[in-house]
């Protein structure tokens, strides 16, 4: 397997979750000419400290994108949170990218990326990969399935009330730990080569019915797997005070769970990052303390 541990490489959005991760292990695995790219160099100072290249890396901002992409041969786009504006960011940071002459893009997208209607969040990361294979240069698509993490938002609430609300139909997520995505995207910038499309999953395919179980058996108390339609969904999720937008993206997710999208396991966490991704399970009994029982 080829390493490009010497080449200089770069993570942007090395602040959030995901970049911070990302950045140690690429540490770990012996990068040697690492750049780390934020929008708020301050909040990486114990990057730096520890001598990490700490670069101003803002989509937002065009006309410092040459800077920060200057002398990279491979980079890291982590996906942003800005809803509603990522594809301009991105395709901004890929012919930015292009420009300064990097070969080798790795970026995170999520799985069944798709321009249809229905396709919520999928959208945009469909757009970003299409300005990708329009670059010429090699890429990595990482599709990311629903981070483990995601469960943590609602599973205190189920717990105590003894429901989980799902779609009729569901057919499982693979859900992946935000670490195993993490790993295999350092990985990936280490040593991917070529143009590929990967799904990066947990071990299983866990539906409703079986998370509801997990949260039984972790906590002791019952808890009911209850499956209704999107739009009886929808109008849960915005009743509970989610704004109709957020909702609506979370209701795709299920919709495409339910087409079967989500339930696909690869080995992808494995190939690039060389461990075994964790179990659903694993996860929970790990966070047991966030499930509030
Ligand atoms: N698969 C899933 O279930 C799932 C769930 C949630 C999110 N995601 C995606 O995964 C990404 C990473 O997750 P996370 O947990 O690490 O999120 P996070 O901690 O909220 O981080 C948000 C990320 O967006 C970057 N960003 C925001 N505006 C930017 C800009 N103008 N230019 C460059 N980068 C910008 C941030 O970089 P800096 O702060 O360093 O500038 C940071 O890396 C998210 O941004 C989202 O696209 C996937």
């Amino acid at each position: 397997m080829a390493s490009f541990k010497d080449q200089t490489l770069l993570v942007t959005g090395a602040g959030g979750n995901f970049g911070r991760i990302a950045v140690e292990e690429l540490l770990a695995r012996g990068a040697t000419k690492l750049i780390a790219g934020t929008r708020d160099p301050a909040k990486l100072a114990d990057l730096a400290a520890r001598g990490v290249t700490v670069r101003k890396v803002d989509f937002d901002d065009a006309a410092s994108l040459p800077a920060a992409f200057a002398g990279v041969d491979r980079v890291l786009i982590i996906s942003t949170d800005g809803i509603g504006k990522r594809v301009a960011q991105q395709t901004a940071a890929i012919a930015a990218a292009k420009a300064a002459g990097v070969k080798h893009i790795v970026y995170t997208s999520a799985p069944a990326a798709r321009p249809n209607a229905d396709a919520g969040l999928g959208i945009e990361h469909y757009w970003t990969e299409v300005a990708l294979a329009q670059s010429g240069l090699d890429f990595t698509i990482l599709r990311d399935h629903m981070y483990a993490e995601n469960n943590l938002m609602g599973a205190a609430h189920e717990i105590a009330t003894g429901q989980l609300f799902g779609l009729i139909g569901d057919r499982g997520t693979a859900y992946v730990t935000r670490a195993d995505a993490a790993r295999t995207a350092a990985g990936a910038l280490l040593t991917a080569e070529g143009k590929s499309i990967e799904d990066v999953t947990g071990p299983a395919a866990v539906t409703n019915v079986e998370r509801a179980a997990l949260y039984s058996q972790l906590t002791g108390k019952p808890v009911n797997s209850i499956a209704i339609t999107p739009p009886e969904l929808t109008a849960g999720l915005v009743g509970a005070g989610l704004p109709e937008g957020f909702a609506a993206a979370l209701v795709a997710f299920q919709v495409d769970a339910v087409l079967g999208f989500h339930g696909v396991v690869t080995d992808t966490v494995e190939r690039f990052s060389g461990r075994k991704p964790q179990t659903l399970a694993d996860f929970l009994t790990e966070n047991r303390a966030a499930l509030g029982a």
